[in-house]
C-alpha cells in the first residue's frame, strides 16, 4: 500500500504470463492492490489461470491480491481463493446462487468481500445488498477480454451507487474495471470510483511503476478538485 486514498490495482491481465512474479513486482512500489483476472472460459470465453497459479504467485510478492472472479459457481470455488490469502476476492452477481451467503463465507475466512457487476446488469436490485461487502466492483467494459474500448454510460452505475452509499452511511470501495487509462481515470473518479483497476494502461507502458503513479495523479486530482 502506498498511502493514498485512492486505490490503483494493475491488472495482470495484460502482463507476460511467462513472468507474472516479475511483473508483479515491478509494480510493489506504486501500486495498492493487484488485479488478479481469473477466467473459466465458461462465464466468459477467455481463460486465464486458477487457484495453483494464485497461490504462487502470492508467494511472489507483497502486493495486496485483488482476485477477480468471472467463473461460473462462485459459491463452490471463491472460497479457496480468500483461504490461499487474497485481500479481496471479488465474483459476479450473475453468477453466484447465494451471494449474501458466499459474500459472510469469504469474510471468515478473512477476506473482503466483492461484488462484481458485469456490463449488462443492472445496480439497483443489488443495493440493499451491499452492506455485506467491503468492494462493489463496476465493469466499464463487457467482461472477458483486457484492451477494450471504456463505456463512459457504465459510470450511471457508479454515480448510483456512490449515491446510495452516501445516504445509507456505508463504507465500500468502489471499483471500476475496463478501459482505465490517463484519458478515462478523471470521468470515473469524478462519477464516485476510488479504486481503479488498469491491464492495458499499466503493462503496455514501458515502464509500468510510472504509468501506476500517473494514473494515481490524474484520480487524486479529481477527488482534491472537489
Ligand atoms: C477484463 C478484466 C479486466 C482487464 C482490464 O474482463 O476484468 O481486469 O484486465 O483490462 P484493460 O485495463 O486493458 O481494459
Ligand atoms: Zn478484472
Amino acid at each position: 500500500m502506498v498511502g493514498s486514498s485512492l486505490i490503483v490495482a494493475p491488472s495482470i491481465l495484460a502482463a507476460d504470463f511467462a513472468r507474472l512474479g516479475e511483473e508483479a513486482r515491478a509494480v510493489e512500489g506504486s501500486a495498492d492492490w493487484l488485479h488478479v483476472d481469473v477466467m473459466d472460459n465458461h462465464f466468459v470465453p477467455n481463460l486465464t489461470i486458477g487457484l495453483p497459479v494464485v497461490e504462487h504467485l502470492l508467494k511472489a510478492t507483497t502486493l495486496p491480491f485483488d482476485t477477480h472472479l468471472m467463473i461460473e459457481a462462485p459459491d463452490r470455488w471463491a472460497l479457496g481463493y480468500a483461504e490461499a490469502g487474497s485481500y479481496n476476492v471479488s465474483f459476479h452477481v450473475e453468477a453466484a446462487a447465494d451471494p449474501v451467503g458466499l459474500a459472510k463465507n469469504l469474510r471468515a475466512a478473512g477476506s473482503k468481500a466483492g461484488l462484481a457487476i458485469d456490463r449488462d446488469t443492472p445496480i439497483e436490485p443489488y443495493l440493499e445488498i451491499l452492506p455485506h461487502f467491503d468492494t462493489l466492483l463496476i465493469m466499464t467494459i463487457k467482461a472477458g477480454f483486457g484492451g477494450q474500448k471504456f463505456m463512459p454510460e457504465l459510470l450511471d452505475k457508479v454515480r448510483t451507487a456512490r449515491r446510495h452509499l452516501a445516504s445509507g452511511h456505508l463504507e465500500l470501495r468502489i471499483e471500476v474495471d475496463g478501459g482505465i487509462a490517463e484519458d478515462t481515470i478523471e470521468a470515473a473518479a469524478e462519477a464516485g470510483a476510488d479504486a481503479f483497476v488498469a491491464g492495458t494502461a499499466v503493462y503496455a507502458a514501458d515502464d509500468p511503476a510510472d504509468a501506476v503513479r500517473r494514473l494515481r495523479r490524474r484520480a487524486e486530482a479529481v477527488v482534491a478538485g472537489g
